[in-house]
């Protein structure tokens, strides 16, 4: 008999949003599955953004529930909500680095505000987490003089300091160059797998997509239109899924370019 499908870490059920009148989310269903990499699609001012900040409640829901392991967040109190809290890592669209902090200050701010550890320990979990992510050289550099990949790359090790089950990147490869963008992909597909973590990547970028997604899911006009394994979102017969594929530069050769499975 087959295994009975997990339950999803997280579930978006429902969810409505919207801004002084202008309906943003209009009824988001989404299932986020454990361990896995799930990249959410659309085009600019689509609300992926907005959807994401629903996940770690930066933002509450007009209607709807967001659900971490079967337990609607936005029904908790705000003691269990800060430790349900402190299993995501959040990686924003511009990094959020703090410009008056080193390299190795902004990786140690989690542990300093989260654990009491001593000097001794600290000091090894960034470094392994710097030379994890290829950073040992860059330890005492500020975030002025590092180039946008290896600010992402802190933000990363910095995201992933107190080991969350959950790791959220708001478009990590926005305004990169190509290599650098291969370098972000491989690096969320590394840290998925290094660490067993769950990966929800926001992207407007298909070859990144399909290079990394073990699921994918658009959004357009506040709903989710589509949603699948990367060859079931290919297949799509949606006019619009179709469109915004071909759009983002991602024909059927590029996509093969791509090593997509
Ligand atoms: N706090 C807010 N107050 C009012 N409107 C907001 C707020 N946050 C987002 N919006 C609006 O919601 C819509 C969706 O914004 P969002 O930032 O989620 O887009 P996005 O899909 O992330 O776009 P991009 O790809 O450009 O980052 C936009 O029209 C935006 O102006
Ligand atoms: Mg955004």
């Amino acid at each position: 008999m087959a295994e009975p499908a997990p339950v999803p870490i997280l579930q978006v059920v429902g969810v409505h949003k919207a801004f002084g009148g202008h309906a943003v989310l209009r009824g988001i269903d989404l299932d986020i599955a454990e361990g896995r990499i799930t990249v959410i699609i659309g085009g600019s001012g689509s609300g992926k953004s907005v959807l994401i900040k629903h996940l770690v409640a930066l933002l509450r829901p007009d209607r709807g529930e967001v659900r971490f392991r079967g337990r609607d967040i936005f029904a908790m109190g705000d003691a269990e909500l800060l430790g349900v809290r402190r299993h995501f890592g959040m990686l924003f669209q511009n990094s959020a680095l703090f410009d008056s902090m080193d390299v190795y200050e902004n990786v140690a701010f989690p542990l300093r505000e989260h654990q009491r550890l001593r000097p001794a320990q600290e000091r090894e979990l960034v470094l392994d987490a710097l030379h994890a992510l290829k950073l040992g050289h860059a330890v005492h550099k500020f975030p002025g003089e590092l180039s946008g990949g290896m600010r992402k790359r802190v933000a990363l090790a910095r995201a992933t300091i107190l080991r969350p089950e959950i790791l959220i990147y708001d478009e990590p490869t926005t305004g990169l160059d190509p290599v650098m963008i291969k370098q972000v992909d491989d690096m969320i597909a590394e840290t998925q797998e290094r660490l067993h973590v769950t990966s929800v990547v926001i992207s407007h970028d298909m070859a990144s997509t399909f290079r990394i997604a073990h699921h994918v899911a658009m959004l357009y006009q506040g709903q989710i239109i589509e949603s699948g394994t990367p060859a079931e979102f290919r297949a799509s017969p949606n006019p619009i899924v179709r469109d915004f594929i071909f759009v983002s530069g991602t024909g059927p050769l590029q996509v093969l370019a791509a090593g997509a499975p």
